[in-house]
């Protein structure tokens, strides 16, 4: 009898024909987020869990006593409580390197667009109010460059701001080696420093509880006022409120958002801002990428369920 496996959202067709042809498979066909109390249900009988954003806490775990792994859909895993699973002994994996390309692409269309002033121009020549002389935006070739974690996707975008000719620096917990930093011309700099001198900050930070509202009041008033904040990592890391007063008050220049504090859910004062370019958390959102993320899932997924180690394990301490 083949195992059972739920998926959360629909995956394209070629991933779930792959894990169908291993598992009897049940997919959630709609885009919205299950609530644990759903998932739970869905998942009562299921060994295999395909989670395509979603949270899995304890309130999904405790309903599915045949679980026996969770794998994500995405290089982040925040959504996931890795230690509930692991004291379960679940396994999780997630989808690391075939999204870093296109997430870094994101970020850096995202610093473009607000600079530029691409989507305010956009709404003025639809409406009809064609203007010239006013959408002054801000230079981005041989500006200052600060990315906020340097894994994958910070050193991607590294890559693409030395194209434009920008000074790059950077602040990790972690300093990257010296070849790296030499292949991108980029400087290691405190967390001050990175603030002060950036004009557009990047941030690429997985979100933890040392990462929650990195981005606060205190590091905003460090920034300069005309610098950008770019944001493809986790909503969380900013405290959006003192994000939007300093918008507001232009104490900076402004921001380009792909998630958010309280996703799904904006903040009311957000939306009214001409300051900022807001995305539905698009980062990795390309066909290409997207088939590679779901195909990666699936391989992990039937990896776990075949009793092999999984080529992207979260939790190896599972098998301790
Ligand atoms: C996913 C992401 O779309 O990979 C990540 O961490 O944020 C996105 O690429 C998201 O996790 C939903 O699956």
């Amino acid at each position: 009898m083949k195992p059972k496996a739920f998926v959360t959202r629909p995956l394209p067709a070629a991933a779930l024909g792959r894990l169908a042809s291993r598992c009897e498979v049940a997919v959630h066909p709609e885009d919205g987020a299950l609530q644990p109390a759903q998932l739970g249900a869905a998942c009562r009988d299921v060994e295999g869990l395909l989670v395509v954003g979603g949270r899995v806490n304890e309130e999904v775990l405790k309903d599915a006593p045949r679980l026996r792994v969770v794998a994500n859909c995405g290089v982040g895993y925040d959504n996931i409580d890795v230690a509930a699973c692991t004291a379960r002994g679940i396994v999780v994996t997630n989808t690391p390197g075939v999204l870093t390309d296109t997430t870094a692409d994101l970020a850096f269309a995202l610093l473009m667009a607000v600079a530029r002033r691409v989507v305010e121009g956009d709404r003025l020549v639809r409406e009809g109010r064609w203007q010239w002389s006013m959408l002054w935006g801000a230079d981005i070739h041989h500006q200052t460059l600060g990315l906020y974690g340097f894994g994958r996707i910070g050193q991607a975008l590294a890559r693409r701001g030395r194209g434009f000719e920008m000074r790059v620096i950077y602040h990790d917990v972690q300093r990257a080696g010296a070849e790296i930093e030499r292949e991108l011309a980029a400087q290691f700099v405190d967390q001050e420093t990175l603030l002060r001198e950036s004009d557009f900050l990047s941030l690429h930070v997985p979100l933890t509880p040392e990462t929650h509202h990195l981005i606060g009041a205190r590091e905003l008033t460090l920034m300069k006022p005309f610098a950008f904040l770019i944001n493809t990592a986790r909503g969380k890391v900013v405290d959006e409120e003192a994000l939007v007063e300093a918008l507001k008050s232009h104490r900076i220049a402004g921001a380009g958002l792909d998630v958010f504090e309280h996703e799904p859910h904006l903040h009311p004062e957000l939306a009214k801002l001409e300051n900022v370019v807001l995305l539905p958390h698009l980062g990795s959102a390309t066909a290409e990428t997207r088939l590679k993320m779901a195909l990666l899932a699936v391989e992990n997924l039937l990896a776990a369920l075949d009793g092999r180690r999984p080529p992207n394990i979260v939790n190896p301490e599972v098998y301790a």
